[in-house]
């Protein structure tokens, strides 16, 4: 009892339904031969050539029923193929409608309405977080800027005039080395709060666009890093739509910052086009590259924000990100988002 569970919860219905047909045929033809034999032992001869037509017979009518059970079984395998390229993390993989069984349509029909919603559902509550998190990215960078980082100036510059008095009127050298210290953190602290702000919400984004804040962070991020970077940019000379700007500048930048963190590369190609109605941004290294079906198919707590976020913010604006990848041979991300204005720019 416990193996015919243990079997029927291991074996698919594919499986099962064959082994049910072949059974029958098995035993069909079984009770044939056995019929067979007992006319032709009352008959006193027994022609072996019938008994190979009967086996024969019975080949090719376990073949015919493979075969059957094969195409009409397929639209449950397509079922399955499309839910398994979703548990991959491909959330665009919807289930064609193969012509067949209607149960199995309804499923389908189902499973296709599920996912539909499932991701609507996740699109907005990405937007969501998305849209909160750069609020508050750039709430903060303004209070960094306008609060801590004034009153650290100002200590700053407080310091070195109290420094500069203290050398002159003969104050005790120990004192001294202590203001300079203190100052010296202070210098620190504000350099280290400008690079927080930057990090939060470069303000050459805002100040100056999307350009501009690329090649920024480029410069402080990559090169400091040790990599070689090739900028090109074509077709960009207007400022875009404040929420393009900002979808793009942070999918790129999470491209680069995981070639700086992730690739060990020796270069970096950052791309910047628009044409045909289209910008496309693109992130090639040539670093050591990753499986990237394996990565984005690991459960979530088992894997960074990063690929997951870049898919989201160009979502959306209506765009996507490809992210080609294999061990050994670098990576490269290209996001491509549709331009507001039908590419009136150069
Ligand atoms: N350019 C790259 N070269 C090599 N491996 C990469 C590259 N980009 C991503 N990866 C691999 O893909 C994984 C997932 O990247 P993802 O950006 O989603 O997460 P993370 O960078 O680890 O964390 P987070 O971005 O949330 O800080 C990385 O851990 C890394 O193994
Ligand atoms: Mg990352």
């Amino acid at each position: 009892m416990r193996l015919l569970s243990y079997l029927h919860s291991r074996t698919s219905l594919f499986t099962k339904v064959l082994v049910a047909n072949a059974a029958i045929a098995v035993i069909g033809a079984t009770c044939a031969v056995l019929i067979a034999t007992h006319f032709w032992n009352s008959q006193e001869h027994a022609p072996i050539w019938e008994f190979g037509l009967i086996a024969v017979g019975l080949v090719v009518s376990l073949g015919v029923n493979y075969a059957l059970l094969r195409v009409a079984f397929r639209p449950l395998f397509t079922l399955h193929a499309t839910l398994d390229r979703v548990r991959r993390g491909d959330f665009s993989a919807r289930v064609p409608m193969v012509p067949g069984d209607p149960d199995i349509a309804r499923v389908s029909e189902m499973a296709n309405l599920m996912l539909d919603r499932l991701a609507e559902h996740r699109q907005a509550v990405a937007a969501q977080i998305l849209r909160a998190q750069e609020e508050e990215r750039k709430r903060i960078a303004r209070e960094l800027h306008d609060e801590t980082a004034q009153s650290l100036t100002s200590i700053v510059v407080n310091l070195e005039a109290i420094e500069r008095q203290a050398v002159g009127s003969g104050v005790d050298e120990a004192l001294c080395e202590r203001l300079h210290l203190t100052k010296e953190v202070a210098q620190r602290t504000l350099d280290e709060t400008r690079r927080l702000m930057m990090d939060l919400r470069p303000s050459v984004l805002d100040d100056l666009g999307l350009v501009p804040a690329l090649r920024w962070f480029i410069n402080h991020r990559v090169l400091p890093a040790g990599l070689e970077a090739d900028f090109q940019v074509s077709g960009l000379t207007e400022r875009l739509p404040e929420e393009l700007e900002t979808a793009l500048f942070r999918i790129m930048q999470e491209a680069i910052t995981n070639v700086v963190k992730h690739a060990k590369a020796k270069t970096v190609l950052v791309r910047l086009h628009r044409e045909h109605g289209e910008i496309t941004g693109l992130v090639v290294d040539d670093g050591q590259g990753f499986h990237v079906v394996h990565t984005v198919g690991q459960p979530v707590r088992d894997r960074g924000l990063g690929l997951f976020g870049m898919q989201e913010r160009a979502a959306l604006v209506g765009g996507k990100v490809v992210v080609e990848s294999a061990p050994g041979r670098g990576t490269t991300v290209r996001v491509t988002v549709p331009d507001r204005r039908g590419g009136d720019v150069r």
